[in-house]
């Protein structure tokens, strides 16, 4: 026996179930190979050091075996065996996911948006385990994601190999020169300074939660023409495609417009925070006010001295009633601490059957005002931005439905929303 084959430290307790050749998986620093455990059948993914001198490398895979240690999670490949510390080669087996990398599902068939929501929910909530136990994954990306069974809905996270934990901080981040952090699916600045940060993984996540649904690479948080990954073109028309519900996808892209900020404090701050952004998506649109005009106009036309002025007055509450509920979903979706919403400078006119008011969003050092218009033209309700004309939609008094003048509002706040923080 050879002393290379004396340093397989692995061999007695497990076998490999494919030939020597065949690997699962070969990344820059290991080799994978599907492994059987001889005692009881298990099935596992050895992981091997390519250069098993690399003391950087030994000390890397040393981390990650502490990260996986700390870690327990349906959604994060359970650590079975390893030996990280002694002479010789180095290993780590971990349970062996049967499925798909997300990579291999994606380029064949990209997310619904109820698939992404569950793929979400369960990274997410790794996710917030990890953080919690003190570890930070830094290398999220579709490759590093298994889905086990090819379900969506059950993502396995893997390769902690360049994680942080408390026994990194043992080590000069100048102990890992070599080594670039983060990942070339999409550079994070903060990572190329050696950053030690729970919010990149979550930036990291966003980038592959796009991914799942444009089957488009994010690779930076600003383009050369300054776009943020979901504000570029060919992205842009796949999201309108995968999701036709303006409100819904407004919301998904205020997430993202917070997700790619270069600034860690405008990003989302925990997994949680963004997992409920992530939940709340999907909530209403029905719940919002789907108030009937007939049915106010039949209560109405029952009082004594009713009149057409009585109705208008009552369309102008519900205007302004509308307004204020879609402005605060909007504060909400930005974060509470950071929007305010603002209104006044109301006008009626009812002779005039004319009515408006000026309403805005507040966010630090800058102000989207939008002094919007309503009027009634025979048997419809115009409603309009003042300043510059746009329409936000026509309405039928007969079969009177807000939800046209809401998404109208929502898209229009939200663009110049995000022109606005663009600028700044
Ligand atoms: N537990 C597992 N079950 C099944 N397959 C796995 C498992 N762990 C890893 N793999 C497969 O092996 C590949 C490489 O594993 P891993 O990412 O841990 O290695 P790596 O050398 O750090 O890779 P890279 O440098 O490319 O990130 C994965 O992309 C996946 O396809
Ligand atoms: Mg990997």
């Amino acid at each position: 026996m050879g002393s290379k084959q004396k340093q397989k430290l692995w061999k007695g307790s497990w076998q490999l179930i494919f030939p020597e050749t065949q690997n699962i998986g070969a990344g820059g620093q290991g080799v994978v190979r599907k492994v059987q455990r001889t005692r009881d059948g298990k099935t596992g993914a050895l992981k091997e050091l390519i250069n098993f001198n690399n003391p950087e490398r030994r000390k890397r895979m040393h981390i990650e075996a502490t990260s996986l240690s700390v870690l327990d999670h349906p959604n994060i490949a359970h650590i079975i065996d390893e030996n990280t510390t002694s002479e010789g080669q180095l290993y780590i087996i971990t349970e062996f996911i049967d499925g798909p990398t997300l990579e291999e599902q994606i380029s064949s068939c990209p997310f619904s948006l109820e698939e992404v929501l569950a793929f979400a929910e369960r990274i997410l909530d790794a996710l917030h385990h990890a953080h919690s136990v003190g570890v930070f994954h830094r290398d999220i990306k579709p490759e590093n994601i298994i889905l086990r069974h090819a379900s969506p809905a059950d993502p396995v996270l893997v390769d902690f190999g360049i994680s942080f934990n408390d026994e990194e901080r043992l080590f000069s981040a100048a102990t890992f020169m070599g080594q670039q952090l983060g990942n070339r699916f999409l550079h994070l600045p903060e990572l190329q300074r050696g950053a030690r940060d729970p919010r990149s993984d979550l930036t990291q996540f966003c980038g592959v939660a796009l991914y799942t649904i444009t089957q488009q690479q994010p690779i930076s948080l600003k383009d050369e023409e300054g776009r943020m990954p979901h504000q570029q073109s060919t992205v842009r028309e796949k999201l309108a495609e995968a999701i036709p519900n303006n409100i819904i996808r407004g919301k998904l892209l205020r997430l993202f417009d917070r997700a790619f900020q270069n600034d860690l404090t405008e990003r989302w701050q925990t997994a949680k925070e963004l997992a409920s952004a992530f939940e709340r998506m999907m909530f209403e649109p029905e719940v919002r006010g789907q108030t009937s005009l007939s049915a106010i106009r039949t209560e109405l036309e029952g009082r004594p001295g009713f009149n057409q002025q009585m109705l208008m007055k009552r369309l102008y509450l519900e205007f302004m009633n509308e307004t204020r509920q879609v402005l605060n979903e909007i504060r909400q979706e930005l974060g509470e601490h950071i929007a305010s919403v603002k209104q006044g400078g109301a006008h009626e006119n009812v002779e005039e059957s004319e009515f408006g008011s000026r309403f805005g969003i507040t966010i630090p050092g800058d102000e989207v005002y939008l002094k919007l218009h309503g009027k009634v033209v025979g048997n419809e309700l115009i409603m309009r931005i003042e300043e510059d004309d746009t329409l936000l939609a026509r309405l039928d008094l007969n079969a009177p439905n807000w939800e046209p003048y809401q998404i109208g509002l929502e898209e229009e706040i939200g663009s110049r929303l995000s022109r606005k923080l663009q600028e700044t």
